[in-house]
């Protein structure tokens, strides 16, 4: 029987959560895997704060040192969020020799070398499944299953807050800003959605994977990131016309030993499996030369999902003692665009006869032109074959001249 101590950085949603499924497969674990996890600290903000779940106050302190510094506690799991003081917590729990388990993307991706480099240092673990995608074991499929073949392509729904408001805009015709509210009301996005809906959430989650996937680390900052806030409730309607969602896409591709990495929207086809997930869902495709495409789909969040999550890293940490190491390549992330198909939806004051001349004028058959009416509004649209963002660029600045309006540019994700 090996008798595990724990220290909990934290104890709101996801923390409380843990403690819970931690109760509830007590019994479980002491069959199945002979392992008694026994939570001996949790560092709370304040002892008199209500909190989701019932815990002994006996256990909760407001000092971390009473965790780092506790030589019987070899485990914690970081519950905090956001960049600081969480990362220097888990450096002090590494350094002290602990291992640590986290959920917290900003802190993992903002301070990446500098943890792995100190839990390599200190022969400690570094566990981070919960951090992308909750309960889908992506970051273990990635670091266990395919790891037999080169991995040339990752795509995904990595945000579910954001995920919700464009599922409530297709299919139920709301405004940006009445999902949105409908998704605070719920719970789902924070009272501050910036993070999720300017695209940081997924930004920090694909640098993560990106550096998982390629061995290629990129700071937040340095990737091509678009939230969904100009998202338009219109070409959310003329996509489901032409058989095109739109969800916030993060993807991550090497191509000629470079990697393109973006989060931002995207018009996805009927074909692509990412078009059925929706609501707060979120889904991984991965594509390597070996395995070939695998899709994994599940609960990017909620206190139980990513509790799983944190758990099955606990259950990981008693087998292993320790993670992989990272590996690491010359391949550099890039901001610029991969060649993509883009939907692009023509100013209103240009009329059908100049949408006519200008596909014809940049190749007819590379913009293939639709003609749209929605609610007695008349909507010329071009879905066009792999282009590169410069011709894009090049178009559109010849039709928005000639009308003095922008066009509306998404990428297009075909079938994977
Ligand atoms: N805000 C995140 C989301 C939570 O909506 O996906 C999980 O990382």
């Amino acid at each position: 029987m090996q008798k595990i101590k724990v220290g909990f950085l934290g104890c709101g949603n996801i923390g409380g959560g843990t403690w819970q499924l931690l109760q509830d497969m007590h019994e479980d674990f002491l069959r199945n895997f002979e392992v008694d996890f026994e939570v001996k600290k949790m560092l709370v903000r304040a002892l008199d704060e209500k909190r989701a779940v019932e815990v002994p106050l006996s256990l909760l302190t407001t000092d971390v040192n009473e965790i780092v510094s506790d030589p019987e506690i070899s485990l914690v799991c970081e519950f905090m969020g956001g960049e600081q003081p969480a990362a220097s917590f888990m450096l002090a729990a590494l350094n002290a020799g602990k291992s640590v388990i986290t959920a917290n993307k900003m802190a993992l991706s903002l301070h990446w070398y500098e943890l792995h480099e100190a839990a390599s240092r200190n022969n400690a673990g570094l566990y981070y499944e919960a951090s992308v995608c909750g309960a889908i074991p992506v970051i273990r499929t990635i670091k266990t299953a395919m790891t037999s073949g080169r991995i040339t392509k990752i795509c995904g729904i990595v945000n579910g807050t954001t995920n919700y408001i464009l599922t409530q805009m297709r299919e139920n015709g709301l405004a940006y800003s009445s999902a949105l509210e409908q998704a605070q009301q719920l719970g789902l996005a924070e009272p501050d959605p910036t993070s999720d809906v300017e695209g940081y959430d997924a930004a920090y989650k694909l640098c993560i994977l990106s550096a998982l996937c390629f061995g290629a680390y990129a700071h937040p900052e340095s990737i091509s990131r678009r939230g969904i806030t100009d998202v338009d409730i219109t070409d959310i309607s003329i996509g489901s016309r032409l058989g095109l969602s739109l969800k916030l896409i993060a993807k991550a591709e090497k191509r000629d030993g470079k990697i393109f990495a973006r989060v931002s929207p995207a018009f996805v086809a009927a074909d692509n499996q990412l078009s059925h997930v929706n609501g707060s869902f979120n889904a991984v495709l991965i594509h390597n030369h070996a395995s070939d495409d695998i899709f994994l789909y599940g609960r990017g969040a909620g206190a139980y999902p990513t509790a799983s999550a944190i758990v099955a890293d606990m259950i990981a940490y008693t087998r292993s003692g320790n993670v992989l190491g990272l590996y690491e390549s010359d391949a550099e992330v890039c901001k610029e665009s991969t060649d993509c198909s883009y939907y692009i939806r023509l100013p209103e004051g240009h009329t059908h006869e100049c949408s006519v001349c200008a596909c014809e004028a940049f190749g007819k058959d590379t913009f293939e032109l639709h003609h749209i009416i929605l609610e007695n509004n008349e909507y010329d649209v071009l879905l066009t074959e792999e282009i590169s963002a410069d011709r894009v660029e090049k178009f559109c600045t010849a039709v928005n001249a000639s009308v003095c309006e922008n066009a509306v540019v998404w990428p297009v994700e075909g079938r994977i």
